[in-house]
């Protein structure tokens, strides 16, 4: 019997990641490793597949050390953990996880927009502190119906918030490298015009050399006192520290925050504001996604481990 191909992973993602993987494959768990590097040179000629998230992906020099890796399948869609230029040069294949966490990042983004244009997490400290019966009434919060939501990114999940955030009563504008055709919602082709024209603006674009930085402090700005800005992509697509500068001055209305520059590092500026809301990189982090996550990467594995197409290739 042929021996079973080495799968590397690199975390361990969701309970049902492992027991699956070891149904076909003999895997390399890598966070279990004190010394990790001694780890992977140690098992380099059993690994032919690495499994990677938004944690731990494939890096160039993890990519080098591993010199018979085939493929690539990455549990996360966004890509800028992986070094795709070297995957490219060394002809290792690489899958993604699409479509199954769409819905689920969506209800994240309209999630914080929700919670952080109407202070509910605010409201809910309130009434834990005790304050309702001495203070009677809590701020003032902001109407979400009839607003103007701007998307950067209109892809997959940028087009779910879309769909979400119009049930909700708002215009939707978008801003993209073109205009997607058959749409009625308008179309800004940079930043800081959408930002202009839009109340609250939602992040959704992949991070690249591109985005990276795109949302500075020209685009905040031109947000303004009463905007909120929303970011389930990359928190490196964000100047942070000018988002940072623009909540504690009260030049931005609010903030919504999955995602940071150097996660889980959460600038402490940003911990005693009321008008910024803060989670933990949760956009996908449901049970139901997390498990098609996992079925998904396990699929892409042995699609190409028996030679068949790849579920979900880049
Ligand atoms: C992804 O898959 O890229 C998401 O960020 C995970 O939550």
């Amino acid at each position: 019997m042929a021996a079973r191909p080495g799968v590397l992973l690199t975390q361990p993602c969701v309970d049902s990641m492992l027991p699956s993987l070891e149904k076909s494959f003999t895997v390399f768990k890598l966070w279990e490793a004190s010394d990790q590097d001694a780890f992977v040179s140690a098992s380099a000629h059993s690994i032919r597949g690495l499994v990677g998230n938004t944690v731990v992906g494939a890096s160039g020099p993890l990519i080098d050390a591993l010199p018979r890796l085939e493929i690539v399948s990455s549990f996360s869609v966004g890509l800028d953990k992986i070094d795709l230029p070297k995957c490219r040069q060394r002809g290792i294949a690489v899958t993604y996880t699409p479509d199954v966490l769409t819905d689920c990042t969506a209800d994240t983004a309209l999630s914080l927009m929700l919670a952080c244009m109407r202070r509910i997490p605010a409201a809910d400290r309130f009434v834990r502190q005790g304050r309702w019966p001495a203070e009677k009434n809590f701020v003032h919060t902001t109407k979400v119906s009839g607003k103007r939501v701007g998307i950067v990114g209109l892809g997959r999940i940028g087009m779910a918030i879309a769909k979400r955030a119009e049930a909700f009563g708002c215009e939707i504008a978008y801003q993209g490298r073109s205009p997607k055709p058959n749409l009625t919602f308008n179309y800004y082709s940079t930043a800081k015009e959408l930002a202009t024209n839009s109340d609250v603006v939602v992040i959704a674009c992949p991070l690249n050399e591109e985005t990276k930085g795109s949302i500075n402090r020209e685009v905040i700005d031109a947000l303004g006192p009463s905007g909120f800005l929303i970011n389930i992509a990359r928190g490196p697509i964000v100047d942070e520290q000018e988002l940072v500068k623009a909540l504690v001055e009260g030049r931005l209305g609010g903030a919504g925050l999955d995602v940071f520059d150097d996660e889980p590092h959460v600038p402490q500026e940003l911990m005693s504001l009321d008008n910024v809301v803060l989670t933990p990189h949760v956009g996908s982090l449901t049970w139901e996604t997390r498990r098609a996550m996992a079925d998904l990467v396990v699929a892409n594995l042995e699609a190409y481990f028996s030679g068949k197409p790849l579920l979900t290739p880049v």
